[in-house]
């Protein structure tokens, strides 16, 4: 970690960018006040930033800001140090990735005929010509938006392999897409791709079982856990598809996700796509509720004429068991939670579950505890394999969590690294 004030922040959110040199050219939108979050979003996940300005966004954000955001000087004007070759040429100590955002209809024309007549336009000429990816997140009025040659032009920049992160049309503008699209696009370039051979699925959240139309039983299962995980296994490149319960948390854009609502829906679902594509991996993050009514009420129940409700449930099918049968040869990983256990006790139970269920691997965490399981940003958890050996994940980020998970996976799949 450097020894920057100014980068304090670096990689306290995750990893996934250590040692990632980031170039940030911003331009003359209004969307450039964005910028400074932008920065600071890559740097929380070990990047380290440098910004470009041209001129036109002079005038909208400060440079001083920029600055103070990245904890690196910032290049407005090209001198005799030739900036943009020790940002873009064709040298070891170059940048990863550049990332020209927000980038205006003006700019993005520019780079589609080869111009470069500011220090951003510069830049991204040089980097092009190095082979270092470009990635463009445009920001305009829609009015703008509309002109057919701006889009013509975005064509052609996809056509030469730039990564372009279409605006969302909100209120009469083409606006730059959210912070945390940004992000997910720029750690899945920048991954290394390992399990590019492999289609995963995951089942995430809680489900829910109706009682009446009205009411329901659930969990307080958010689903962070297991979107962390198709993040992670989709950013290493697996073709990866997300079942998902009920849950407000934002699902990465790239993700094929399928929403269902009960656990039998879940099943179908699950079903259906072991059917159709060959996966080789599972992971059943999903809280699934174990029981629902057995009798589920077509009109609401009356509490007026029901002073005692007695409701009869009955066991939801084990969605571990139906993949195995459906899909005898596919690794899949279990989750356990478990309440009030010691630490002792929690991974006894899981190797007992490990040695009666169909599962390869069980991941298993404590729920009721602050901090970890349901509903939390973080996570502790033990994994157990086969062979009843335990490996213990301390308190981390979900999103760090899931990094040594794939990791585990993918050591058992035998992926090599290099
Ligand atoms: C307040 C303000 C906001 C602007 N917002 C945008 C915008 O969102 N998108 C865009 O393409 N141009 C926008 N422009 C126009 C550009 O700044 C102008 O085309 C400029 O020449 C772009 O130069 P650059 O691409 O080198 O930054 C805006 C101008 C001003 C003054």
């Amino acid at each position: 970690m450097s020894h920057n004030l100014l980068k304090d922040i670096t990689a306290t959110v995750g990893k996934e960018l250590i040692d990632k040199r980031i170039t940030l050219c911003v331009t003359g939108s209004v969307a450039a006040s964005q910028a400074p979050e932008i920065a600071r979003e890559l740097m929380r996940r070990g990047a380290d930033v440098h910004v470009v300005l041209s001129p036109a966004a002079c005038k909208l954000i400060s440079p001083a800001l920029m600055e103070w955001a990245t904890g690196n000087p910032v290049v407005k004007e090209l001198t005799g140090r030739v900036e943009h070759v020790e940002l873009a040429g064709d040298w070891p100590g170059r940048s990863d990735l550049i990332l020209v955002a927000p980038a205006t209809a003006n700019t993005i024309g520019k780079i589609a005929y080869g111009i470069d007549d500011t220090p951003v336009t510069t830049v991204v000429t040089t980097a092009l010509g190095s082979g270092i990816p470009v990635m463009i997140a445009p920001a305009m009025h829609q009015s703008m938006y509309r002109h057919p040659i701006v889009l013509d032009n975005i064509r052609k920049l996809r056509s030469i392999g730039i990564d372009v992160l279409d605006p969302e049309i909100v209120e009469g503008k083409a606006k730059i897409i959210k912070t945390s699209v940004i992000v997910d696009a720029v750690v899945q370039k920048l991954s290394f791709k390992d399990l590019e051979s492999f289609r995963c699925l995951v089942t995430a959240g809680p489900t829910v079982e109706h009682i009446d139309p009205v009411r329901i039983i659930t969990n307080r299962s958010s689903g962070r856990m297991g979107v962390a995980i198709a993040r992670e296994t989709s950013r290493r490149g697996a073709e990866t598809t997300l079942i998902i319960g009920p849950t407000e948390i934002e699902i990465p854009f790239n993700i094929k996700t399928i929403r269902v609502d009960t656990s039998q829906n879940m099943l179908d679902a699950v079903e259906n796509e072991l059917n159709s594509k060959d996966y080789k991996v599972f992971i059943g993050s999903a809280a699934v509720t174990d029981y629902r009514p057995a009798v589920s009420q077509k009109v609401k129940i009356q509490t007026r004429n029901t002073p005692k409700l007695v409701i009869e449930l009955q066991a939801t099918p084990k969605i571990i068991e139906r993949v195995r049968k459906i899909r005898p040869e596919i690794f899949i990983v279990a989750f356990k939670a478990e309440y009030g256990l010691t630490d002792t006790e929690l991974v006894r139970r899981s190797q007992e579950y490990l040695q009666q269920s169909s599962a390869d691997l069980v991941v298993a965490n404590h729920v009721g505890v602050d901090g970890v399981g349901f509903a939390s940003e973080t996570n502790e958890v033990f994994i157990v394999d086969r062979d009843l050996k335990v490996t213990h994940i301390s308190r981390a980020s979900k999103g760090e969590i899931a990094r040594h998970l794939i990791d585990y996976v993918a050591m058992k799949l035998g992926v090599k690294r290099d």
